[in-house]
């Protein structure tokens, strides 16, 4: 089993990407942290203790995080996710404390602690990655790699051009991208692809337990809020991409090339700009996500959720 680290800021398709990681037995999920993003950090980290109690697994260490981006003021999601961040189901279920230590300390702990290198897969904006990568250089390149959903390799979600997790937090992508570590971005060009049709929905429903309700319901809200913001007919489920590539790499396709972050920009800051048929001097710093293969994609999270079992 990999042994991986989740960051996040849950948010409904967080929600989904950790009980991807925590149902799918090729994964061993060390630990997770949270950043303030989709909604205020106190709300994502509340939402992560829920998630892993609804799936048995309140060992897991939780630790939160940045509580804003490292330049400039938040702006959660409210639009997308609801007043808690994770409107719908009902959530209400005993949780366990967190580690009460950072989750910049947690990472460092989990990463020297782990006797084989660490695949740290960011799921909100990169703030708390990116302090790790400068307050513990160390224990960052013992980091077999880093998996982040952000970007595009074409237009954006929250301005024409940005993806809201690069948009949230542009300097801390930049440090991520320049780190030399081995990167991989997964994107809306992909992720735009792993849609929660009716019939997916339903078949999460079909589960029959209270996970797969939970999942169903989940992904009824974000239906709803992607019709009204977006007008898309079914919701891009983001995060579990990203999740699904560190299972198995053969369900995202990717390309090495060089990734910059837009730092300026007058309308164009946060986007993510892949060089995908390398027409700069700009040596390669990502793998960047292209296709999906979405009929392994959605067994493997539905097959996640049964397996955790829950009645
Ligand atoms: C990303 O932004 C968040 O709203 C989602 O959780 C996902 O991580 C998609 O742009
Ligand atoms: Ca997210």
């Amino acid at each position: 089993t990999r042994p991986v680290i989740i960051d996040c800021d849950p948010g409904h398709d967080d929600a989904m990407a950790l009980l991807l990681a925590l149902g799918d037995p090729r994964l061993d999920l060390l630990g997770v942290t949270t950043v303030a993003g989709n909604q205020t950090l106190e709300k994502t980290t509340r939402n992560a203790q829920k998630i892993l109690a609804l799936a048995g697994a309140s060992d897991v260490p939780l630790a939160a995080g940045c509580e804003r981006p490292l330049v400039g003021e938040l702006t959660v999601a409210g639009d997308i996710h609801g007043e808690s961040g994770l409107d719908g189901p009902d959530l209400d279920v005993p949780v366990a404390g967190t580690a009460g230590v950072h989750a910049v300390e947690l990472m460092r702990r989990l990463i020297e602690g782990s006797p084989e290198p660490v695949t740290l897969i960011a799921l909100g904006p990169l703030t708390n990655v990116a302090l790790l990568l400068r307050l513990h250089p160390e224990a960052a390149a013992r980091v077999r790699r880093i998996v982040f959903m952000g970007g595009s390799t074409d237009r954006g979600n929250t301005t024409p051009y940005g993806e809201f997790n690069i948009v949230t937090d542009p300097e801390a992508a930049d440090i991520v991208l320049r780190s030399g570590l081995p990167i991989t971005m997964v994107g809306l060009n992909v992720t735009h692809r792993a849609l929660a049709t009716t019939q997916i929905i339903e078949e999460f429903r079909a589960l029959g337990t209270r996970l797969g309700t939970t999942c169903a319901e989940l992904m009824t809200f974000f239906a709803d809020a992607y019709r009204r913001n977006f007008g898309f007919e079914h919701p891009p489920v983001h995060d579990p991409v990203a999740v699904a590539y560190v299972l198995d790499p053969s369900v995202v396709r990717t390309v090495a090339a060089p990734v910059v972050v837009e730092l300026g920009g007058t309308y164009t800051r946060g986007a993510t700009v892949a060089d995908l048929h390398h027409r700069s001097a700009r040596p390669d710093n990502a793998d960047v996500a292209v296709g999906l293969d979405v009929d392994a994609f959605w067994p493997m999270l539905i097959g996640a959720v049964r397996a955790l079992g829950i009645p």
